[in-house]
């Protein structure tokens, strides 16, 4: 292990200099444009994978996004994980707000910018970096190790869940491990064991046939922006609870000891509505923000459009108005029912002067992997010995669809294992994983490794 770590230190410039290029390849999953650079990308994490020293490194093309996978099975008797994590990335724009380009990776104030550096290529690349250094030391890894890495996370996973149900063999492990979340802040790690469940929606309404002149039609018909406003405004009550009948039937309570537990969390509510410049915080009555982050539901509007939005103004009634909605679903709700519930209750909504549309996107459940698991357990340890600092227990309010269904398809708990930091600007502009945590990454993900097998060994006894 001496030598691993010592590798690792020895590296770090290297390290730097080939994230860049990854990072550089714009693979961004939601735009048709961006599918060559998708495929670029795959192509590195194929090639980088088979540099390091994995076996078997190759391409599975789906409908969608390429799956690149990799094994290595050369410590027989010894647990095998199924390390997954995703080379897609969210769109950059608003591209003016970044203070450097979203693709060239920079560094300021010990802090590593660009999109993809926290989620998740920088946290995937951890992960290789980690298996090189054993197989240049030692030729071999501590435990058997495959590698699925899928191009899909950012827009639902939607092909990678056909791809586990027809490769169960291949995929077959004794746990998940993610790095795709973050630690609880600046210098506290944490294992994160609960993700929260999505289903996302699209509404557009349709009012008159073309867009009008709002002088001489303004009084006349339902502005579809205005009744989309009264829709969306109807989703909640006045105290924050979401209205579509029988949204809470399916969710899960809290217990007093998880609830004790997220009280003794260092957590400050006016500093945290201080870091968001936000004026107060908000949100569902009778919960602590952590509790409704965490384990209670909510439903947001994530875009809304329609008519005028440039420069400037212009006077027109549009013929329609759009709005995504996502809601974050906690244990035990099911995307499907809570997406069928949402569009019965915006179609009793819809007023009768214009004709609403509404979809489902896509979705997932929510996930949480026991804390006593022999992984979990493998993952303090090792967050101890990277960090030098005992790790606290968190849930996220961030969803990875594919969790469920790993235990669903494969049977396999997941250990989140993240290095982010909970103000990284994933999604948003100046995007940047902190190196402190990168290098400490690679190393917990080296002890992670190394300690594994102790803990199955105990778990099973
Ligand atoms: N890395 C995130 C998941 C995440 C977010 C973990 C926040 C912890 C905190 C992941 O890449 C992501 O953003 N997932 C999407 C999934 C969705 C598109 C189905 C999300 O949560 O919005
Ligand atoms: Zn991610």
């Amino acid at each position: 292990m001496q030598d691993v770590l010592q590798f690792i230190e020895a590296n770090k410039a290297r390290y730097l200099d080939e994230l860049t290029e990854l990072i550089a390849i714009p693979s961004v999953s939601t735009n048709p444009e961006n599918v060559p650079d998708i495929r670029r990308c795959a192509e590195w994490m194929k090639a980088h994978l088979t540099r390091i020293g994995m076996e078997k490194a190759q391409i599975f093309p789906t409908a969608g996004h390429p799956i690149v996978y990799a094994e290595w099975l050369g410590a027989p008797g010894k647990p095998t994980i199924l390390l997954y994590g995703h080379y897609d990335v969210q769109p950059v724009d608003p591209v003016a707000l970044w203070t450097t380009p979203p693709f060239k990776a920079t560094i300021r104030n010990g802090n590593l910018y660009a999109r993809g550096t926290a989620d998740d290529k920088g946290q995937v690349f951890i992960h290789l970096k980690s298996i090189e250094a054993f197989m240049k030391k030692s030729g071999a890894l501590p435990i058997n190790i495959k590698v699925l890495i899928e191009g899909e996370e950012e827009i639902g996973s939607e092909h990678l869940d056909p791809f586990v149900r027809s490769h169960k063999e291949l995929l077959k492990a004794d746990l998940v491990l993610i790095s795709d979340t973050s630690m609880f802040a600046r210098g506290v790690p944490s294992v994160c064991y609960g993700l929260r469940g999505l289903s996302y929606m699209e509404i557009e309404v349709i009012g008159p046939n073309k867009d009008l002149h709002s002088g001489s039609y303004g009084g006349s018909v339902h502005n579809p922006i205005q009744a989309l406003a009264e829709i969306i405004a109807e989703l909640h009550d006045k105290n924050g609870r979401i209205t579509i009948p029988g949204f809470y039937d399916d969710v899960r309570t809290l217990t007093k000891k998880e609830k004790d537990a997220f009280k003794k969390l260092p957590w400050s509510d006016a500093k945290y509505a201080k870091e968001l410049g936000v004026l107060a915080l908000y949100g569902e009555k009778g919960y602590t923000t952590l509790e409704r982050l965490w384990a209670r539901p909510t439903l947001e509007c994530n875009g809304i459009w329609g008519g005028f939005t440039e420069e400037g103004a212009k006077t027109v009634l549009p013929s329609t108005a759009s709005a995504k909605i996502s809601m974050r679903l906690v244990p035990d709700q099911k995307a499907d029912t809570i997406a069928a519930l949402f569009l019965k209750h915006v179609k009793k909504l819809a007023p009768r002067t214009v004709t609403v549309k509404a979809r489902y996107v896509h979705g997932g459940e929510a996930a949480i992997t026991p804390i006593e698991s022999p992984g979990v357990q493998a993952a303090v340890k090792a967050l101890e010995k990277g960090f030098g600092k005992k790790p606290l227990y968190q849930r996220e309010g961030g969803s990875i669809p594919i969790v469920v269904q790993f235990k669903k398809i494969l049977g396999l708990d997941t250990v989140l294992l993240g290095f982010g930091l909970p103000d990284e600007n994933a999604h948003a502009p100046d995007e940047f994983l902190n190196l402190d945590n990168f290098y400490g990454g690679i190393r917990t993900a080296a002890h992670f490794y190394n300690e594994l097998p102790a803990f199955m060994k105990r778990g099973k006894r």
